[in-house]
């Protein structure tokens, strides 16, 4: 049985670095060349052994959720066309993997919104992935490697991005310790969003968790922190000073920032020129556009 079979992606916010496109339209549903971020947070989850994902979501964003349900009737049309291809793409996300939802119906911070998932958990879910979907982390398996951590130090396993100094006051900070092995490390202390001289190291939550359940007990006792917001890096923070074991893995690969538009367009840029159909026209187009710039 894998380590966790329940991911938790919170998705309740309002996106409001992507409007007016947002009055409308989920940031999470937004193509990263055809594909929604959300499903590429999925497929992440579903590789890693997750078999429910549960979408914190807030009112009026039911489009997130009703994206993973089947569409007969499009197959159907689609079918008849004898557009079988596109029939696999329709039919991809609501194969991969059972979607529940958990409703966060005040903006209270990531804390919050994670904790408002515990209701979707069952007895067997000893601990939680938890994907943040504005993040994407590539090459994907990071999450199966934290498995792995878990394995072997128990607990609770994040993982961790090495961030210039200059830009860590965006992020979770980690204080760690070695343990022999260059890629993981122990955490003694996590602090949200610090000023660059506070910052214990350069190590920074990068968007992917793997949660022992304690930690929705540790969320119930959080007070309000950085930005007036209830943070899961707080709660991380108490089961250390509990003496719960927690560690990340250092990934050492890609990350995309699809939380504003400036990073969309690199995750979609970068995906495109790895596309068969896209990627040869728009790497002559762009090598053009910016040689004539
Ligand atoms: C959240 C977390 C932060 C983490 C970051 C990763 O912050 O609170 O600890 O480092 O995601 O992207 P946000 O980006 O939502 O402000």
């Amino acid at each position: 049985m894998s380590a966790f079979q329940t991911a938790i992606v919170p998705a309740a916010g309002l996106g409001t670095r992507f409007l007016p496109t947002t009055k409308a339209v989920p940031k999470e549903l937004l193509p990263v060349v055809d594909t929604p971020g959300i499903e590429l947070v999925a497929t992440e989850a579903a590789q890693a052994g997750a078999t429910k994902l549960v979408i914190v979501t807030s009112p009026g964003k039911d489009a997130v959720a009703e994206y993973f349900r089947p569409q007969p009737e499009l197959e159907q049309t689609l079918e008849a066309r004898g557009k079988t291809e596109l029939v696999e793409k329709v039919r991809r996300a609501p194969n991969l993997i059972k979607v529940e939802t958990a409703i966060q119906d005040k903006a209270l911070g990531l804390g919050h919104a994670v904790g408002c998932a515990e209701g979707n958990l069952t007895g067997d879910d000893e601990a939680v992935a938890v994907l943040l979907p504005d993040d994407l982390v590539l090459p994907t398996g990071v999450l199966t490697r934290m498995a792995e951590a878990r394995e072997r130090f128990g607990g609770s396993v994040l993982c961790a991005f090495d961030i210039p100094k200059d830009q860590i006051s965006a992020y979770g900070v980690f204080d760690v310790r070695d343990t022999g092995d260059d890629d993981v490390k122990r955490v003694v202390g996590m602090v949200e969003k610090p000023k660059p001289e506070d910052a214990p190291s350069t190590f920074a939550a990068a968007g992917r968790y793997l949660l022992d359940r304690a930690v929705f007990d540790a969320l119930k006792r959080i007070t309000p922190g950085a930005g007036g917001e209830l943070q899961l890096t707080d709660a991380i923070a108490l089961l250390i000073n509990e003496g719960h074991p927690v560690h990340v893995v250092v990934h050492r690969g890609g990350r995309h920032d699809l939380g504003n538009p400036a990073g969309f367009l690199k995750a979609a840029v970068d995906f495109a020129l790895e596309h068969p159909d896209y990627g040869p026209e728009l790497g002559e187009w762009l090598r053009e556009r910016l040689g004539n710039s």
